[in-house]
């Protein structure tokens, strides 16, 4: 009787903690971004791996958001259509919290595929594009809040509230460095290159 009751809710079990694993690597590749354009490493030459360690991060957690997709497509109690998971607002089920992660899984697609070509696009354009990856931080949060079950839970709650100080911090301190133009041109020849 219960093995039944946990294969049931398995789709939905595999969902939540692929939503939570996804919202969490948001975070933290949103803080180790942070972390490499405010050259908090400056001073000391920066190894290819912690940016490697970025784009790593970046990557887990589109594989986590299709995991958490792939749950809520095979849970038959919220039964979601193709068309919910593609138009926001269409979902039967909270489609005002659901719209965030819509949203939100477009933002991430054009994150990602600017990123990966990189190299072939205008350097203005690809930064305009990764510097809204915090507010796909805040839309994931949101959405985690509004649709999610585990709101109350306190880890869920400190994760928000600490990151999002934590970024607002590291926005405003870089909001004060000198300009990019004089990183990039060398005045910091220790500064890593941003990819
Ligand atoms: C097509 C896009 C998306 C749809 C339709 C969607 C749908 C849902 C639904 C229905 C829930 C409620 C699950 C429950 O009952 O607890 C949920 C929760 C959640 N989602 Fe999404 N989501 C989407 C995208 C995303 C993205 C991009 C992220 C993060 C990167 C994310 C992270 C979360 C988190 C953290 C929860 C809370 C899990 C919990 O509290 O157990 N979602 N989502």
């Amino acid at each position: 009787m219960h093995a039944i009751a946990v294969s049931k809710s398995l789709w939905w079990y595999t969902a939540r903690a692929g939503g939570l694993t996804a919202w969490w690597l948001v975070a933290l590749t949103v803080f180790w971004g942070l972390m490499l354009s405010t050259r908090v490493t400056r001073g000391k030459p920066t190894p290819a791996w912690l940016l490697d360690l970025h784009r790593f991060m970046g990557g887990l957690a589109v594989i986590f958001t299709v995991v958490h997709i792939a749950g809520l497509m095979g849970d038959k109690w919220i039964k979601l259509q193709v068309a919910d998971l593609a138009i926001p607002m269409h979902a039967k089920f909270k489609p005002g919290a659901l719209a965030w992660g819509v949203i939100a899984v477009y933002l991430m697609v054009a994150i990602e595929l600017t990123s990966l070509f990189m190299k072939h696009l205008p350097r203005k354009l690809w930064r305009a594009i990764h510097s809204t990856a915090f507010a796909l931080f805040l839309m994931t949060t949101v959405h985690a809040f509004a649709a999610g079950s585990e709101n109350k839970n306190v880890a869920v709650q400190w994760t928000a509230l600490s990151f999002a100080a934590i970024f607002t911090f590291l926005m405003v301190y870089r909001a004060f460095l000198p300009s990019r133009f004089r990183l990039l041109n060398g005045q910091f020849p220790d500064a890593p290159a941003l990819g």
